[in-house]
């Protein structure tokens, strides 16, 4: 079945192409340097954006596939969680093509997309698995057992992982985003140059909790005004406390549920640490590992309409009343 999907939960604007999990196209726009001078993505400036350049991507989307409209047999888009004004684009642009193509449409839970994105690379993977979602909105740790089989064992109580990555860029006067700043700076620096804590740090706890580990970075600069100096270092070290605590939650629940497949996603997990550490630890324990490359770990419609097309296969539809989320949980729906 030939999908479009569509993708404007934050600030990539984003449509696709995919058929039988195999991704056609997946043309991304970011936003990154229109909310980089603000220091973080502001919620109007996105939804404009959306707005001017949805139908160029949707073009740019077909011409790479090398389909044309009439040949796409279903629309899927994200539904939310996300930003109102951004995704209420994507679900306006959706419902207009699938009204004046008399197509089938349904909204994607932009946190499933995420977890099952890497059936887009292996589309044989077997179920269960353990799905480590990190983003900048989401730290969530869940038990995918199918699609749309979902049993949600940690999130976290504060910030996600990304936000404490991307926060503290900000203490340090990096550019945004500060997840992939922080990554390029930490090549060369020590993770052990500063021990910074890790939130909810106990075996049988898997939520997580960042914001701790942002105010220890803020009194350690204030107590230390000469660390600036040593970026490398104090990135390093900052990222090491995040990869850590999102690895022990995720090793910890594979015991517990005794289950030896892990999958990564979400933005953060582009990290080159976190892709290091966990496959460290998949050799030493003998569990498979699964990770994305790093352009479907980011915000991308290819995920959405991966999840689309599983939903749709199963005669799963939305009416055009269809609305946007800015909170939206990941609910069942096999
Ligand atoms: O999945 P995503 O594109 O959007 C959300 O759904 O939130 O994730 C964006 C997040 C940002 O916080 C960004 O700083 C982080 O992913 N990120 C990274 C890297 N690339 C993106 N964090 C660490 N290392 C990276 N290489
Ligand atoms: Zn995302």
């Amino acid at each position: 079945m030939l999908v479009l999907g569509i993708e404007t939960s934050c600030d990539e604007t984003s449509v696709s192409l995919v058929s039988e999990r195999k991704l056609l196209s997946n043309v991304i726009f970011s936003q990154d340097e229109i909310h980089a001078q603000f220091g973080g993505v502001v919620p109007e400036l996105a939804g404009r954006r959306h707005i001017e350049v949805i139908s160029a991507v949707s073009k740019e989307a077909l011409s790479q596939a090398g389909v044309s409209l009439e040949q796409v047999e279903g629309i899927a888009v994200t539904r939310g969680p996300g930003l109102v004004v951004c995704l209420l684009v994507g679900l306006s642009f959706a419902k207009a093509i699938a009204w004046s193509r008399g197509l089938p449409l349904v909204g994607v839970n932009h946190l499933e997309g995420h977890l099952l994105a890497i059936f887009l690379e292996k589309p044989d993977l077997k179920f269960p698995f353990l799905g480590l979602l990190a983003s900048g909105g989401h730290t969530l740790l869940s038990l995918v057992e199918g699609w749309g089989r979902y049993q949600v064992l940690g999130e976290t109580r504060d910030d996600a992982a990304g936000e404490a990555l991307d926060k503290a860029g900000k203490l340090l006067g990096l550019p945004y985003p500060g997840g992939k700043e922080i990554d390029r700076l930490s090549q060369k620096g020590n993770p052990r140059a500063v021990e910074f804590p890790i939130g909810l740090n106990r075996r049988d706890e898997l939520d997580y909790s960042f914001s701790g580990l942002k105010t220890a970075l803020l009194r350690y600069l204030r107590e230390n005004p000469e660390a600036e100096e040593h970026l490398e270092d104090l990135s390093a070290s900052y990222q090491e406390a995040v990869v850590s605590a999102l690895l022990k939650k995720t090793l910890w629940a594979r015991e517990k549920y005794q289950v030896e497949r892990i999958v990564l996603s979400g933005g953060v997990a582009s990290n080159r640490r976190l892709r290091e550490a966990f496959s460290e630890q998949a050799e030493r324990l003998g569990f498979e590992l699964y990770i994305p490359s790093p352009r479907l770990c980011t915000d991308n419609a290819g995920m959405i309409a991966l999840v689309g097309e599983e939903k749709l296969k199963r005669g799963l539809r939305d009416d055009y009343r269809l609305d946007a989320r800015a909170v939206l949980p990941l609910e069942n729906w096999q």
